[in-house]
């Protein structure tokens, strides 16, 4: 695949912010605040893939939480930019985004998806995501999340 994949940096935020908004509706996509205070969160995790160009074809972020003890991770965002999609840059962002995790001794990952969003339900299934709850009104009240999650171990 002609991409490689670096850590996101501080300088990053511009380009990461344009692409969230072209991915998702108003007032689904992050808010600048909301997407700078996912990148600045101390241990968060994010990743990007660009071309041989620098030119930014996708990225993912995500968090660590414990449950009952356990260190788990939620995968806050993945975008790919449209025309750069089903080449698989979301698979090797994921990989990632999984292999770091474990690394931090992760022991599954959930996330909440849109029931509107086909798209990603499918990528998260064919990546061996479960639907294990739904959160009525998660999106601007009115629009259920599935959550989905994945055992790492
Ligand atoms: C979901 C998303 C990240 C997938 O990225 P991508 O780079 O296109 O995904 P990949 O090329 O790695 O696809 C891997 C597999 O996922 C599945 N998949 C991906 N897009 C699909 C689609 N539109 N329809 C059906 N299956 C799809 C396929 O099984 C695909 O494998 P294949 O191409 O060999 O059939 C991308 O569509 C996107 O950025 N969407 C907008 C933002 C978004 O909704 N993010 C998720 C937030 S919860």
């Amino acid at each position: 695949m002609p991409f490689s994949l670096r850590a996101v940096s501080p300088d990053d935020f511009p380009s990461l912010y344009a692409l969230d908004q072209a991915c998702f509706d108003p007032g689904i996509a992050w808010s600048k605040a909301e997407l700078l205070y996912f990148l600045r969160y101390p241990g968060n995790i994010g990743i990007l893939a660009e071309d041989e160009s620098g030119r930014l074809a996708g990225f993912a972020i995500a968090g660590k939480q414990r449950r009952q003890g356990a260190v788990f991770g939620r995968l806050i965002t993945i975008d790919v930019d449209s025309p750069l999609r089903r080449r698989g840059v979301g698979h090797v962002l994921l990989e990632e985004i999984e292999r770091q995790l474990r690394a931090a001794g992760a022991t599954a990952v959930l996330l909440e998806v849109s029931v509107d969003n086909a798209t990603a339900q499918r990528f998260y299934e064919r990546h061996d995501f479960v639907r294990t709850g739904r959160i009525p009104g998660y999106y601007l009240g009115r629009i259920d999340a599935l959550v989905m999650e994945k055992q790492l171990s």
